[in-house]
């Protein structure tokens, strides 16, 4: 939630810093800015909106300014605007912030006494006067910062440049991410190493609590206690064709599309058919922990929850003596929850940056529990802190509208579930079955995109104009219903609510009338006259039904989507498939952003 970035060395700094934010603008796109400078002659553009704004401001008499910072933000104190926009400047400091100040009213308060005044309604203004005030006094950026940092309570990632200074860019993290790209003459600054791609693959990730100073000639770091760290610089690969669109309109569309393939990069090596095998490298446990296992917290926000919910759902099937508490984030943190014995917690992240997902983490490894992740982005917070996991190689996934993300994270979690309950004694008899459909699905996915995308397209065309919808479904379809809601809404701005089937007729069902619609998901096994119960009560309330099955069964419906595959387990996530492409397409017909819904950022850093 909101980008960093930051340059120090001998090209033209405008332009590395805006392409890193347009990298980065996935983070956050309700302003941005970035700041250069000659001689201590600083260029401040700064624009509501997004990155594109500030392309148009560049003009050649900045073309040799050699250092830098830039920020592209997602608004949590005062309202997106060119004056709340990063970066903030007082006195001598120019400052770009990711994350919450919390005590900012007292800093501003102890600031006002000592002359400084504040245009913007931001917290990153008082800390840019805050450090400021410790600049003035001996000039040494590093030091300031460093002293600043221990007035301060929150969480930040922080980039921060003195006029008077043209060789330094000091950063700082503190619960938001930094990472510090080392070349051949100069430094790159960026909250996310996707702003890298092409600078440099040598990384260092900054950990909580260190101050780093970056020079053209180097890096020095220190931590929380002032004592000098030596920094460990690491070797990122990462994939540009991944970040480019390869001729798709949207990078939604191209995700939904690269499925059969990511999915098929997450089973690689792991999923081996013609050995009867599963494998899973990163967990570090030992069979005898596996077998210990005895309740599983699962732990996530966003589509990463609905994932962990229906991989849950598949996981009570085979391990039968194990109980699994899905949770989203930002409810478990606070709640005074139990830890039963033997305990594990997974902690499910696309971005691995979630603040709300870190928080918890810190609090199960706190109270000793040993911890796993499930995680897409290598090298983030979450897959460095915990004890051992799975990162799902999805590939870079740009648009904030999570899609082979959620693919990927069920099918992880539920290898990982499938490798304990062996180690438990499950058979080899019984794990054939989901290893066969397992090594089938990303083909099954292919098929569906193959044969179903002109269908749905059409389909997104006839119901673009409705307010309102349900999405039902019930056992593993219920996860299903919840994610295939959480998409259109993310996209369409269309009112839209995920419900059991089951459940619609205990309340929900007063709202419906043919203003809604409702997509329901059907599987054809023992619940299906059920949900054809439950689909007939909405029609007989005047909604418009549209089913999604793979049942050839007759079906009386408004519309029905009919999926066929051999697969007998996995056919949720085929299904899912077709809901991921209504969304998309509901939202082109509605004029959307597509990648960058208002209101949302793919990270969210902050609580
Ligand atoms: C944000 C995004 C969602 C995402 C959620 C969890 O809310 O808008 O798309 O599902 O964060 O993100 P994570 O990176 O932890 O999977």
């Amino acid at each position: 939630m909101c980008g960093i970035v930051g340059y120090v060395g001998s090209k033209n700094a405008q332009s590395i810093l805006l392409e890193g934010l347009h990298r980065l603008e996935y983070r956050g796109y309700d302003s941005a800015g970035i700041v250069t400078f000659q001689d201590g002659d600083a260029c401040l553009l700064r624009v509501k909106g997004k990155v594109a704004g500030l392309d148009s401001l560049v003009n050649d008499s900045h073309r040799d300014d050699s250092i830098g910072i830039g920020h592209t933000r997602w608004a949590t104190h005062g309202e997106p605007s060119e004056r709340n926009a990063h970066p903030h400047n007082v006195g001598d400091i120019f400052l770009v912030h990711n994350g919450i100040i919390e005590n900012y009213k007292d800093l501003k308060s102890v600031l006002e006494t000592r002359g400084y005044s504040f245009v913007s309604e931001t917290d990153t203004e008082v800390l840019t006067a805050l450090v400021d005030s410790i600049y003035q006094q001996d000039k040494n950026l590093f030091a300031a910062v460093s002293e600043a940092l221990h007035m301060v309570v929150g969480a930040y990632g922080i980039a921060v440049v003195a006029k008077d200074n043209m060789d330094e860019v000091v950063v700082a993290r503190s619960g938001s991410p930094l990472v510090i790209g080392v070349g051949e003459g100069e430094t790159f600054i960026a909250s996310d190493p996707s702003a890298l791609v092409g600078n440099t693959n040598q990384v260092i990730f900054l950990k909580d609590g260190e101050v780093a100073k970056c020079t053209r000639d180097g890096v020095t770091v220190k931590d929380s206690a002032d004592q000098a760290v030596e920094p460990i610089v690491e070797t990122i690969e990462m994939d540009i064709q991944a970040m480019q669109k390869k001729g798709f309109d949207h990078f939604l569309v191209k995700e939904i599309f690269d499925q059969p393939e990511s999915l098929s990069a997450t089973l690689a090596g792991r999923v081996v058919k013609d050995q009867d095998l599963l494998r899973l490298g990163g967990l570090n446990m030992s069979e005898e922990e596996l077998r210990a296992v005895k309740h599983i917290f699962i732990v996530a926000c966003g589509t990463a929850s609905y994932a962990s919910m229906m991989a849950s759902y598949y996981i009570e099937r085979f391990a039968d003596d194990v109980v699994i508490d899905t949770v989203v984030a930002s409810e478990l943190r606070y709640r005074s929850f139990n830890v039963p014995e033997n305990s594990l917690a997974i902690f499910v992240s696309q971005s691995g940056e979630t603040a709300d997902t870190i928080a918890c983490l810190k609090e199960m490894k706190q109270r000793g529990v040993r911890c796993l992740g499930v995680v897409n982005a290598v090298g983030s917070t979450i897959a460095r802190e915990v004890d051992g996991g799975i990162y799902i190689h999805a590939g870079a996934e740009i648009s904030v509208a999570s899609t082979k993300g959620f693919t990927s994270q069920v099918v992880a979690l539920v290898l990982f579930g499938l490798v304990m309950a062996q180690a438990k004694g499950m058979s080899i008899e019984d794990v054939r079955p989901y290893i066969d459909e397992l090594d089938a699905l990303p083909e099954e996915i292919a098929a569906v995109l193959d044969t179903k995308n002109e269908e749905v397209k059409q389909l997104a065309a006839d119901y673009s104009q409705y307010e309102h919808a349900f999405y039902i479904g019930r056992d593993i379809l219920y996860p299903l219903a919840l994610e295939g809601a959480l998409k259109l809404k993310e996209t369409s701005y269309i009112h839209v609510e995920g419900q059991p089937a089951g459940e619609l007729k205990h309340g929900s069902i007063a709202l419906i009338d043919d203003r809604f619609f409702e997509v329901a998901f059907v599987m054809d096994n023992e619940l299906f006259e059920k949900s054809m119960s439950n689909i007939i009560e909405v029609q007989a309330r005047g909604g418009h039904v549209i089913v999604v099955t793979n049942s050839s069964r007759e079906i009386e419906a408004e519309r029905v989507v009919r999926i066929e595959s051999r697969l007998k387990m996995f056919t949720p996530l085929l299904f899912n498939v077709v809901s991921q492409l209504f969304a998309y397409y509901v939202a082109v017909n509605r004029g959307n952003d597509v990648d960058q819904p208002r209101n949302l950022a793919k990270s969210v850093t902050v609580e």
